[in-house]
């Protein structure tokens, strides 16, 4: 094999993104669910979810597409109680991240570093418990809270929070910034509400006003490949030990789009090209190694940018749906 597969628009997919179940214990008002619309069901494991073995196999295949980076996703990943047995089985070739809401990290936070977890995602939206449960619809502050402290304390650092700017957190970002900035071991992720698969465009805020003005206050702005996201470095001469702050805005940003070289793979195991998508669902069949290899490549093959592509500008600059892609065939 020589390199990634590398899609018609000279995207190479470096890595994939595995949701391992749509089961969640909160119910954050702005969840797009992997871009699948509200799939929740009961808690208990569901029947449809990827085996272990499944997830393993999809993992080793795609190694040796050169695939070097796998973040596993949910709904909320820690309720699968295999998920140790996952990480641990995983190709030692990959770097392993994680995106939980942080609740069932202590007591298991040691026991993923050692299976081999190297980093952690956790959604934390505000800094007061009230404030926090009208996002989430939990009364879980505290756990989150101590979650992050057990990540950073199992060596999961850094552990990167990721708040969702949207009318409901704006007026927090400010305190989440200086709560970086104050606190080793800690970065911040601030996410571009995407109101795409949402159905509430009203509580958009416009994300270009936060970049301003961590401009302002930054000492350095760096811009990254991946996504041409731009971090801002904070604090670095404070009390503190300074933070590192990132933008992620993805909504109408065509260069997001063509920096995007991300696989996702549905709970149920379908490989999906693009998050705002929901006609590339492919399914995987009975995943044989061979079925799987196939289907990546298929799905590569077929990977399109959503916003500058798939999504084109009309006569008056609004994005409407580029009719070469009308009638790609759903599942
Ligand atoms: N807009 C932006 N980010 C979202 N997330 C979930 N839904 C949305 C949305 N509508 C992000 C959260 C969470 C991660 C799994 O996905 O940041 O941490």
């Amino acid at each position: 094999m020589s390199g990634p597969l590398t899609d018609d628009f000279g995207r190479a997919v470096t890595g994939v993104r595995v949701s391992l179940t749509d089961r969640c214990n909160f119910d954050c008002i702005y969840c797009h669910n992997e871009g699948l619309g509200d799939t929740r069901g009961p808690m208990e494991p569901g029947e449809n979810e990827m085996s272990t073995d499944d997830v393993v196999r999809f993992l080793e295949v795609v190694e040796e597409y050169d695939v070097r980076k796998v973040k596993f996703t949910g709904g909320e990943p820690m309720l699968r109680q295999d998920l140790e047995e996952i990480i641990r089985r995983t190709p030692d070739s990959m770097e392993v991240s994680m995106t939980t809401n942080g609740t069932f990290l202590p007591g298991r936070a040691a026991d993923l570093r050692e299976a081999g977890l190297d980093r952690v995602n956790v959604s934390q939206d505000a800094l007061d418990p009230d404030d926090f449960a009208a996002v989430t619809k939990s009364g879980a502050y505290d756990q989150v809270m101590e979650g992050v402290k057990a990540a950073v304390d199992a060596g999961l650092a850094p552990v990167k929070l990721n708040m969702v700017v949207f009318t409901h957190t704006a007026g927090y970002v400010e305190e989440m910034v200086e709560y970086v900035a104050e606190n080793e071991g800690l970065q911040l992720q601030l996410i571009e509400y995407m109101p795409e698969l949402t159905g509430k465009p009203e509580w958009n805020i416009d994300i270009e006003r936060v970049h301003d003005w961590l401009e302002g206050i930054a000492d350095r702005v760096e811009r990254r490949e991946m996504h041409s996201r731009r971090r801002y470095y904070i604090g670095a001469d404070g009390d503190g030990p300074g933070g590192m702050v990132e933008i992620v805005d993805p909504v109408e940003n065509e260069s997001f789009c063509a920096n995007c070289g991300r696989v996702r793979v549905t709970h149920e195991g379908y490989l999906k090209g693009c998050l705002n998508r929901n006609d590339d669902l492919r399914s995987m069949g009975e995943m044989t190694r061979e079925e799987i290899a196939e289907t990546f490549e298929t799905v590569v093959a077929n990977r399109v940018p959503y916003y500058g592509e798939y999504l084109i500008k009309d006569d008056d600059g609004e994005y409407e749906f580029n009719e070469k892609y009308l009638g790609t065939p759903s599942v």
